[in-house]
């Protein structure tokens, strides 16, 4: 009995550890973050000497600041390398013009739309907050779709994040935020969403440590994919690799044949509502009747632009603007890496985007 004990002992406390682990990396809510106590004091936090008002649940990572002035040189460092100073919009690795503004993050515009975007009238009172207080209401917006991949010529057939960048104007309205530019007070609001519900990074300082790899140390994002899982993975960071893991197959998984027919989420929590305890969503945004894949020519390199411009010139489009609840706290909002599980907490449509023919 003795020697059984001691011989199974050490196979039975592995499958154990083995077990928790296993549930911790494929638990998608899993919480890698601290978490503060409830605080009866309203805490800032200054970017660009500006004090913003922090929500209750809100954890300002040490050293975040420095990362963003990091991540920042990183950019301009990336920016002297690619971009060719005297050509406008040239790219100097491969040679070719592009349309579009000089950027380290969705540079690949594939097409700018006009857009209305409708607060429906039916909303609960918990969701008559800031913009969607406007119930029935319309405003004008206009919706950028874009490629995340840094390259700004990368072929539509490589498989890639895409972005939805929505402005929506005519927003009077006292801001919870200030104008970060210090121009007149803003009567805009921004929104982007991403193709995937997940992101490829925790936060900023992650952020910065991909961007370095992706933006000057290798011009192929796979191989700036393996090299960030490497390095967590040898920090013994194994839970966040797994995570970023995921975060990248998903944007691999991604089938999108035509920017209008695919959904987009936040990945990001936002504040719904004033106050520091006030409560924390998501949003998303889906094509109207759902999602759709359609023919496209896989030797046209902007396919993605050729089949949003064939759908806008022939039929008018339509997303739902979803929200959801942050159910329970293990539903984080420190980590962008995780989503928020849609079996607990189901989306529910707040308003309605309508692109007319164009
Ligand atoms: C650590 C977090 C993130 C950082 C540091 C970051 C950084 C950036 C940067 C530098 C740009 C280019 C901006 C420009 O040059 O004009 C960009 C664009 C963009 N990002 Fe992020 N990003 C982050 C997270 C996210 C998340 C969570 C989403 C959405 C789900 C997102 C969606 C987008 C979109 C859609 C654009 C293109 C916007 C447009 O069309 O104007 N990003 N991001």
């Amino acid at each position: 009995m003795k020697k059984i004990k001691g011989s199974w002992f050490p196979i039975f406390a592995s499958a154990g550890f083995f077990v928790i682990g296993i549930w911790y990396f494929v638990n998608p809510s899993m919480d890698s973050s601290p978490r503060l106590p409830a605080s009866q004091e309203q805490r800032f936090v200054t970017v660009s000497g500006i004090q913003i008002p922090l929500h209750n649940q809100e954890v300002v990572p040490e050293g975040e600041a420095q990362a963003i002035v990091a991540l920042n040189g990183v950019v301009a460092e990336f920016f002297k390398n690619i971009y060719r100073p005297t050509q406008p919009n040239t790219d100097i690795g491969s040679g070719l013009t592009f349309e579009g503004t000089r950027r380290s993050a969705h540079p690949k515009p594939n097409g700018c739309l006009n857009a209305q975007i409708t607060i429906n009238s039916d909303l609960a009172e918990k969701d008559r907050v800031g913009l969607f207080s406007k119930v029935g209401q319309t405003f004008p917006a206009i919706a950028r779709f874009s490629s995340g991949n840094p390259r700004p010529n990368q072929p539509d057939k490589v498989t890639d994040n895409r972005g939805f960048g929505l402005k929506v104007f005519g927003i009077t309205d006292e801001h919870l935020l200030p104008n970060l530019m210090g121009d007149e007070p803003s009567q805009t609001q921004d929104f982007a969403m991403n193709g995937t519900d997940s992101f490829v990074t925790k936060d900023v300082e992650g952020y910065h440590r991909f961007e370095q790899i992706a933006l000057l140390e290798t011009t192929d994002l796979n191989d700036a994919a393996f090299r960030y899982m490497k390095e967590l993975s040898l920090q013994f960071q194994l839970g966040l690799a797994l995570r970023v893991f995921n975060a990248f197959k998903k944007i691999g998984n991604l089938k999108a044949t035509n920017p209008l027919g695919i959904q987009y989420w936040s990945i990001s929590a936002f504040q719904h509502g004033r106050g520091k305890d006030a409560p924390l969503v998501k949003y998303s945004l889906l094509p109207c009747g759902g999602g759709w894949v359609e023919p496209f020519d896989l030797n046209d390199p902007n396919f993605l632009r050729t089949n949003m411009q064939k759908h806008i010139t022939q039929k008018p489009a339509c997303f739902s603007f979803l929200v959801q609840d942050q159910t329970n706290l293990s539903n984080q909002i420190e980590d962008l890496t995780t989503a928020w599980r849609d079996d607990y907490s189901p989306f529910r449509e707040l308003a309605r985007i309508h692109f007319p023919l164009q």
